[in-house]
């Protein structure tokens, strides 16, 4: 469907939980995080009953975000739930990649189509600094599983100053001889992201061409995103930057959210949305949560407003959001 900017909605990303197995820097505090209750996360069969309804309003795409979306028992059984419904296309996962150790067959065979691995470093020790206790052997045992069993392969660093500066170019080469994307995502302003120093995509482009020559643009297909890609010469796969800061792409947003306690988020950065759990609850028939939908759906923020002041700014910590 359309929204009131004329944007095409067609992507949701649902947080299936908002807990985490790591800590990084950028995404939740150390200690003393409360996360969510069984009752109040939505659960398989009301995530389920929403994906369809968006699906009957054009959704065709869905990515299974969390916290760690790993971390919820079940998660590759909503997986395969998701994936046959008539009419998603695609669904994907955006995972820290630990938990799947030794799982990606089973994903690959849930109907899986593509995996995100959120991966800044390919240093063991700064990787357990950062991720405040992950094990790097792990992620880079996934990512050649999942290439193995032919997934669609993307890894989501988040370069950020004084953590995570060095080593970037030794990352980017993990597409040289690989069939995967390595991506740079801007910092955004948002929860513990708020206090640390981004780094712009077109420091980090420059960067890539000096380690590597000229940089093609790649048209290819990746997904769904807002991701533009290139490819140095002698690369299998490409390198991406995720500007949301430096070269906003709101005027070609695609996606909703939903959180694991059922809010549909309209944007990222804005309070907006509709409490679909306290709907799905009270009764609502089919037809009324479609029109619910769309009169939310409608009413999609134009843009993001991180460098401006905005009377609904988004509180919620990026493990509640889902990225
Ligand atoms: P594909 O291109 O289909 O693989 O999806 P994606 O890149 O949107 O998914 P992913 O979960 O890997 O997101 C990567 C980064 O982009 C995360 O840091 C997200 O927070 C960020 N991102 C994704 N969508 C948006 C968006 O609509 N707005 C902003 N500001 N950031 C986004
Ligand atoms: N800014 C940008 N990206 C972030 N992520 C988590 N926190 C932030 C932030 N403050 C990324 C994760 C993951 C994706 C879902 O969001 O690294 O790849
Ligand atoms: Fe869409 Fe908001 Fe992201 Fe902009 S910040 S691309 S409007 S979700």
């Amino acid at each position: 469907m359309l929204d009131a900017c004329g944007r095409t909605i067609d992507y949701v990303r649902i947080s299936i939980t908002d807990r985490c197995n790591l800590r990084c820097v950028y995404c939740m505090p150390e200690e003393g995080v409360s996360c969510l209750r069984h009752a109040d996360i939505l659960t398989f069969e009301e995530i389920e009953r929403v994906v369809r309804a968006l699906q009957r309003l054009g959704v065709r795409y869905v990515r299974v975000t969390g916290g760690e979306p790993m971390a919820r028992l079940g998660c590759l059984e909503l997986v395969e739930r998701i994936h046959w419904i008539p009419g998603i296309e695609e669904i994907a996962m955006t995972t820290n990649g630990i938990l799947l150790d030794g799982q990606v067959e089973r994903a690959k065979q849930a109907g899986l189509d593509a995996l995100n691995i959120s991966l800044d470093t390919l240093d063991p020790e700064v990787y357990r600094r950062i991720t405040r206790g992950g094990e790097l052997e792990k992620v880079l045992r996934v990512i050649d599983d999942a290439l193995a069993a032919g997934l669609r392969v993307k890894i989501n660093a988040v370069p950020v100053r004084g953590w995570s500066e060095d080593g970037l170019t030794g990352l980017a080469a993990l597409a040289r001889e690989r069939d995967i994307s390595v991506r740079f995502i801007e910092l955004m302003p948002v929860g513990c992201g708020a206090a640390l120093s981004p780094i712009p995509s077109d420091e980090l482009e420059a960067r890539m061409a000096a380690a590597f020559g000229p940089l093609t643009k790649d048209e290819s297909h990746h997904g769904y995103g807002p991701a533009r890609y290139v490819r140095p010469a002698g690369f299998r796969g490409s390198i991406g930057f995720i500007s949301p800061m430096s070269h906003e792409f709101c005027d070609r947003c695609n996606r909703v959210r939903l959180t694991a306690d059922g809010f549909l988020k309209l944007c990222l950065n804005h309070r907006a949305g509709l409490d679909l759990r306290a709907l799905l609850r009270d009764g609502i028939s089919e037809e009324g949560l479609e029109t619910a939908l769309r009169e939310a759906i409608a009413r999609k923020p134009r843009r993001h407003g991180f460098s401006e002041a905005i009377d609904d700014r988004e509180e919620r910590r990026m493990n509640e959001i889902g990225g």
